[in-house]
């Protein structure tokens, strides 16, 4: 295992409906490392999620976290999903939808308020403690989820397409946010992404998968390390010659994957 690392994963592979939608993959996540995961649509970006949070354990291979072998899902894991109009309860308030994770855990009523607060203090959402998800803007909404996944204090952040469903705006704005929060709270964080810029804006590395790698190959098909100072701007970064290149790289390599 390599030193300092939060997540390892050995030769990962999985077996679904009776095929490997994930072929023997290895890499290693970093304490307070970004990494992202990118790939065509059905090459097991979610399914490999799923196995790094403990939500389904791998026919081959194994999970490590903090050296141990992961075999169920834990506290320390916090998963934000895309669909966060699924995610929320609609019948409970975003206090009460936060409350759910701090329930989960046992916290008693007094720090669960202040806890609560600091958390939505964190997401700029102070002022809608009391409204229900349907009173919501879907961006608000998802910070929401994020703000309920913080207050887990969890060490990992699973992160499955989380901006996904927003509009273009407003994922530049959660992207921004996000990026601020992992840095302040030291969070390891595992991001899927359908978008490339996103992955390199957001990451500290980019994992690339490939879909039906071919037998005996990985599903790991490119690794990326972004060399691309922080904290990041949407315009500076996205002019950064560093950005341009490996944005040229993952376009390459995902045009060709398709062939
Ligand atoms: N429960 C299941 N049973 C059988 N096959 C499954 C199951 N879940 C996923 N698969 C298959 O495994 C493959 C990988 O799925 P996965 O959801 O991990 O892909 P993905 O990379 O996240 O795709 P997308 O970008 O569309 O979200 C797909 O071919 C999918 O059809
Ligand atoms: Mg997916």
């Amino acid at each position: 295992m390599a030193p300092n690392a939060v997540l390892s994963i050995n030769q990962v592979s999985i077996h679904l409906g009776g095929r490997e939608v994930l072929s023997p993959t290895s890499f290693s996540v970093a304490r307070g490392e970004f990494v992202c995961i990118v790939g065509p649509s059905g090459c097991g970006k979610t399914t490999l999620l799923r196995a790094a949070s403990g939500l389904l354990i791998p026919a081959g291979g194994e999970v490590l976290r903090n050296g141990q072998r992961v075999t169920e899902p834990s506290r320390e894991v916090a998963f934000v999903f895309q669909d966060y109009g699924r995610a929320l309860l609609p019948w409970r308030t975003v206090e009460g939808n936060i409350a759910l994770a701090l329930e989960a855990a046992g916290v008693r009523d007094m720090e669960r308020t202040s806890r609560i607060h600091d958390v939505l203090s964190k997401v700029g959402l102070v002022k809608h403690v009391h409204k229900f998800p349907s009173q919501l803007s879907g961006g608000m909404q998802q910070r929401v989820q994020i703000a309920r996944c913080l207050a887990q204090q969890p060490q990992v952040l699973m992160m499955d397409e989380p901006f996904g469903a927003l509009d273009a705006l407003t994922r530049q704005t959660l992207q921004d946010e996000l990026a601020r929060l992992v840095a302040s709270d030291g969070l390891t964080v595992l991001f899927v992404t359908h978008d490339l810029e996103e992955a390199i804006y957001l990451g500290d590395r980019v994992v690339a998968l490939q879909a039906n790698p071919g037998p005996g190959r990985p599903s790991l098909a490119r690794m990326l390390d972004v060399n691309i100072p922080r904290p990041r701007t949407q315009l500076a970064t996205k002019e950064h010659p560093e950005f341009l290149r490996l944005r040229r790289e993952l376009f390459a390599f995902i045009e060709q994957s398709h062939d």
